[in-house]
């Protein structure tokens, strides 16, 4: 906005300065009158370049970083970015984007694609909680007459190269929308043929799923398809492992959240009227055990471990020493043959009756 009131003060500069030429041209105006109306509109073209330079600059202020505004919607627990006053226990930070991409590529191999539901030829997607948006752009290519919508609480913070480079890779039937599912969806009933919601587990108590489910369902067209992907905590890993997980669960029942909420989602679809309702457990491999796919996960589910320790320790949950060792101890784990940790996925997808 204070772009183009910048860049206004400039043209009517510009106008002035043609105006005065003129009137001084055909005598209009006397050389003294002249040079005060010149100098008026040289400041309001100096005036109005500094404004619109000024507002560019602000508008680049949060690559990289957080704005005013983000830092006020923040907190900082054991050096990460939270975004405050929600449930969600992951941080929102450059470190926590990169991981999310990492980890999509990751589902994207283990699942063989992006997702399950049968769709055809969609002219409107929503994905609830889109992270990075990296689903959601990539589903743009595949449905390129399709509108895709990425939906979170604010746009993914990106560090300057990125964002550099990705504006050329944004596709242009994608578009980023600021919400909270928790304060229902900023869209109209059956707006979309297809909405998708992937790993919002760590993100909605327990008694809210119900509304969450009702949302989804709500701006989904008659026809359409609602699909969840969610996990439940990892099995198998060992007493290691175990431990986190059940430091990870008392956090969560410190906000009213049951990990094991995302294996009911399926329920939800079907006693919410969806019809053609499909759910499926699929254990995906964390460890060496699991070659390729199940390297990338240990990866990826250490990486949360140490996005989650802060919000533990600040619970008093664990303490530093504690965490590290037990951390250690799972990372051995996972490096170990004989351990057969699985993070057990639910994808659930039902469709709405036409
Ligand atoms: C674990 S990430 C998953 C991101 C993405 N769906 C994916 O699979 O890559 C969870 C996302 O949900 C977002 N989120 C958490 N609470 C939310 C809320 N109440 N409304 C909308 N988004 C939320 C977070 O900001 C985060 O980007």
């Amino acid at each position: 906005m204070r772009q183009w009131f910048g860049l206004g003060i400039v043209a009517l500069g510009i106008v002035l300065i043609g105006a005065s030429l003129v009137a001084l041209g055909q005598g209009a105006l006397s050389d003294a009158d002249a040079v005060v109306v010149g100098v008026i509109a040289v400041l309001a073209v100096l005036g109005g370049a500094i404004l619109w330079i000024m507002a560019r600059r602000r508008v680049k202020a949060p690559v990289g970083g957080a704005s005013n505004h983000d830092a006020a919607m923040t907190t900082i627990v054991g050096g990460r970015t939270h975004v405050r006053g929600i449930p969600y226990v992951l941080p929102r930070d450059i470190d926590e984007m990169n991981r999310l991409d990492f980890q999509h590529y990751v589902l994207r191999q283990a699942f063989g694609g992006n997702f399950l539901a049968p769709i055809e030829h969609p002219r409107a997607i929503l994905d609830v909680g889109t992270g990075t948006g990296r689903w959601a752009r990539e589903v743009a290519t595949v449905f390129p007459s399709a509108n895709l919508i990425g939906l979170d609480l604010n746009p993914p913070p990106m560090d300057e190269q990125a964002q550099a480079s990705e504006d050329d890779l944004l596709p242009p039937n994608y578009a980023f929308v600021p919400g909270n599912i928790l304060e229902g969806l900023p869209f109209a009933d059956a707006s979309f043929d297809f909405v998708h919601m992937r790993l919002l587990v760590l993100a909605l108590p327990h008694d809210r799923w119900p509304f969450v489910v009702r949302e989804l369902i709500r701006v989904t067209r008659p026809g359409g398809w609602v699909e969840s992907v969610e996990v439940i905590a990892d099995e198998r890993g060992g007493p290691a492992i175990d431990q986190i997980m059940s430091w990870v669960s008392a956090m969560l029942q410190r906000r009213s959240i049951d990990i094991t909420d995302g294996s009911r989602v399926g329920a939800l679809l079907h006693e919410n009227g969806l019809v053609n309702v499909y759910s499926r457990r699929d254990e995906v491999p964390i460890g060496v055990y699991g070659g390729r796919v199940g390297k990338l996960m240990a990866a990826d589910i250490l990486n949360g471990m140490q996005a989650l320790r802060g919000p533990m320790e600040s619970l008093g949950l664990t303490t530093a020493t504690e965490f590290d060792r037990v951390f250690a101890e799972a990372k051995r784990a996972m490096e170990s043959p004989r351990v057969r940790c699985v993070a057990p996925f639910y994808v659930a997808y039902g469709q709405r009756p036409g």
